[in-house]
């Protein structure tokens, strides 16, 4: 049965350059949409960037130009970087573009006009760089900022709030009625404890911020950026393809995919802004952890970056969405190195998977001219190791376990290894009197390659699209293992992922 499936990542901020850690949840966000494609599903995956507030204007400022040409600069930094990763994103949202800003302004005027909105004094810590408020729980010695390490500014303005305390219960509802709301549980229930220790307003408005949309009922004050952020993600579907609205079609979103930084945004203020605009909060979110290098949370404030489009260039963009799933288990923080990321190159994609599919295709060639044999059956020993797997990974998948859904696929292939040590088909050539039995374990090896080949799509998209032109595969949707009949023509292939060359 097919469904539809809306997917989104955070719109980045354009105050500095794409590095790894913006990959990172765009290249989950993508998996998600590859896989639910191949279900036949009607999927929309979105990403974008994130181009007001005093992050960015503080950032243009330093370079001595205006937000406008920062902005423009970066973002098509951003929007370069999908393809390079190969990121099948649906549309690309900026923040700045005219019919988001005439959206947000139509939305917000609503929320006002519904009554969730009042003026008052805020008083309290704010961090430019986070651009947001600090509760007293949230400054760091000193006052300081505990993700970025830098002094929070004291802040005494008249601001328009956001009604946020009159949420409490309906958020405390939304969250014992949908208790996958957000996940891993671990992170729900992070947001189930803010919620519960008591919800304050929020700011809505800034009078001294320059770079950010007017308030359509008070234009001497900026929007706070967070509000003209959030609700990207329905603008979005109103003018993503000239002359339709897709609202009706993919709202409420599927699946929000981020960090652990933004989870008080997402978790608490998401759901309430969308209730008090009349919208239907989004369906479900999923919150990774961080990719560290070193001790240190990877990011533009501290530097340590490692640049993605460096790693790409050397390795291809299917080595690098392979090392991150693999490597750090999706939903906590994990280190990633060169070192490991080589350690996993070698022995998992060359030597597991690369070297299995030159093997297999090999012992085809040599031994039946290239032919897959016919009217074979499925092995026993291997039947039971693939049964159930597809559902394994479907059911992983749906709950957003990307990394034990790489597992589920990796023991099949090591699975087959063992069956080509088990089978010894180059002992079996030599045996003239039971050439059934060579046909056989090469029909189950080139069935086995096919199976898992279909669902690594969305981790290995490039390799897998190639390796499946070879097997004669037209479709890309997930097979059982002996759905096909065999009887296609293949071919002897390069290796996969190449030896690396060390530099002299
Ligand atoms: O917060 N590891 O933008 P941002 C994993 N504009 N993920 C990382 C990462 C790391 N080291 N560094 C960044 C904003 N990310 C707002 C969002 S949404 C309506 C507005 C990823 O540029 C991760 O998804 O600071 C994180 O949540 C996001 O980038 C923050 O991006
Ligand atoms: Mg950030």
């Amino acid at each position: 049965m097919s469904e539809r499936f809306y997917t989104t990542t955070p719109i980045y901020y354009v105050n500095a350059e794409p590095h790894l850690g913006h990959a990172y949840s765009t290249l989950a966000a993508d998996i998600l949409a590859r896989h639910h494609r191949q279900r036949g599903d009607d999927v929309f995956f979105l990403t974008g960037t994130d181009e007001h507030g005093e992050p960015i204007e503080n950032a243009a400022a330093k370079e001595g130009i205006s937000p406008e040409e920062l902005v423009d600069r970066n973002a098509a930094k951003f929007e370069a970087l999908m393809p390079i990763i190969d990121a099948t994103n649906d549309f690309f949202i900026r923040t700045s573009d005219p019919r988001h800003e005439a959206k947000v302004a139509e939305i917000m005027q609503r929320v006002y006009d519904n009554g969730w909105v009042r003026k008052g004094a805020y008083e309290g810590w704010y961090c430019p760089r986070c651009a947001d408020f600090k509760t007293e729980r949230e400054v760091a010695e000193g006052n300081t900022c505990p993700i970025h390490e830098i002094a929070l500014d004291w802040v005494e303005e008249e601001n328009w709030f956001f009604e946020l305390s009159r949420f409490q219960e309906r958020l405390e509802a939304l969250y014992e009625e949908q208790p996958d709301f957000v996940v891993p549980d671990f992170r729900r229930n992070e947001a189930v404890a803010f919620i519960k220790g008591g919800l304050e307003d929020v700011s809505l408005s800034r009078p001294t911020l320059k770079w950010g949309l007017p308030l359509p009922w008070d234009p001497d004050q900026r929007m706070y950026v967070w509000f003209d952020a959030l609700l990207n993600y329905v603008t979005a579907l109103t003018f993503a393809r000239e002359g339709e609205d897709l609202t009706e079609r993919f709202w409420p979103a599927d699946l929000h995919v981020m960090a652990k930084d933004i989870l008080k945004f997402h978790a608490v203020i998401w759901p309430a802004l969308c209730m008090a605009a009349g919208l239907q909060p989004p369906r479900r979110m999923v919150i990774h952890g961080y990719l560290l290098m070193g001790e240190k949370k990877m990011s533009k404030s501290l530097g340590n970056v490692l640049d993605p489009f460096e790693v790409i260039e050397r390795f291809g963009a299917d080595a690098l969405r392979f090392y991150l799933f693999r490597e750090v288990s999706f939903g906590q923080d994990g280190s990633i190195s060169t070192a490991g990321f080589e350690a996993r190159y070698e022995t998992e994609l060359a030597n597991d998977y690369g070297n299995l599919a030159s093997r297999v295709l090999a012992m085809v060639a040599r031994y039946r001219d290239g032919v897959v044999p016919v009217e074979c059956r499925v092995d026993a020993v291997l039947a039971e190791d693939f049964e159930g797997a597809l559902d394994r990974l479907r059911d992983l998948i749906d709950r957003a376990e990307l990394s034990q859904a790489l597992e589920v696929i990796w023991t099949l292939v090591r699975r087959l290894n063992r069956y080509v040590e088990e089978t010894a088909p180059w002992v079996l050539a030599k045996d003239e009197a039971d050439p059934q039995r060579l046909d056989e374990v090469l029909y189950n090896l080139v069935e086995g390659l096919r199976v898992v080949t279909l669902m690594l799509v969305p981790f290995l998209p490039a390799t897998a699209d190639s390796l499946l032109g070879t097997l004669g595969e037209e479709g890309r949707g997930l097979a059982e293992l002996g759905s096909r009949g065999g009887g296609q023509t293949v071919e002897k292939i390069q290796p996969l992922f190449p030896k690396i060359e060390t530099p002299a």
